[in-house]
């Protein structure tokens, strides 16, 4: 792929991930985010980080198929995104929802599983933005690749910790979650080797 189109992919993905930023300013502006905005924003911004996430978990398995070898270059990017509305959603948590009361924040995080949850997300996540440079990349030299197999952990916690924020229909924190496990299964070990040995053998 050319540099051109290189830079209109990630152009692309720009515009695409700055989207739903831009939606919530204009709603709130606009006085359309629910009758209870403060829930609104969490939800959306936890709702955009975790889509974020899934796409650049998926940037790997998507440069094994021949010639998409460019998706890697969004990689970062993607994830980088999701950090970015993670730290939103957590903002917008501990600031405008619990305006820094601390004391009914440790409460909170005691009483509810699932915050828990998000913040060890959160934490894995922080520390893979940290570490993306290419120069932590060096410094860590093979276990960078090791510390970053900890987006998949980030990516589960962050299924279980929507899975038990949703107190009724819970079919949409099931289907990203099965979406997350094949994400996770297609990196595993030699799983996508026998699909391609699969593949060739099929087209004998
Ligand atoms: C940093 C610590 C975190 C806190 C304090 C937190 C807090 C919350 C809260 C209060 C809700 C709304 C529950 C409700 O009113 O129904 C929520 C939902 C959610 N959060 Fe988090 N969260 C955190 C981390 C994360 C992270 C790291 C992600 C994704 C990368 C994430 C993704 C989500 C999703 C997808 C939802 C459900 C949205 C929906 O129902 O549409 N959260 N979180």
């Amino acid at each position: 792929m050319s540099r051109l189109s290189t830079f209109w992919w990630q152009l692309v993905a720009h515009i695409g991930a700055l989207t739903p930023l831009a939606l919530i300013i204009w709603n709130f502006t606009q006085d359309q985010l629910t009758a209870n905005p403060i829930r609104a924003i969490q939800l959306r911004t936890g709702r955009s980080a975790l889509v974020l996430l899934m796409l650049s978990l998926a940037c790997t398995p998507l440069s094994k198929v021949p010639r998409l070898r460019w998706v890697l270059k969004l990689r970062r990017l993607l994830g980088l995104y999701a950090f970015t509305y993670a730290s939103l959603h957590l903002l917008n948590f501990i600031g405008i929802d619990y305006g820094f009361n601390l004391a009914l924040l440790r409460k909170d995080l005691a009483e509810k599983y699932f915050i828990f949850l998000g913040l060890t997300a959160f934490i894995c996540l922080l520390l893979l933005a940290i570490t993306s440079t290419k120069g932590w990349q060096q410094r860590l030299g093979k276990n960078w690749q090791r510390l970053h197999w900890l987006v998949y952990l980030a990516a589960l916690l962050v299924i279980t910790h929507f899975f038990l924020s949703v107190k009724a229909d819970r079919r949409a924190p099931l289907l990203y979650g099965a979406i997350v496990l094949l994400l996770l299964l297609v990196r595993l070990p030699g799983f996508l080797k026998t699909i391609s040995r699969r593949r060739h053998q099929f087209k004998k």
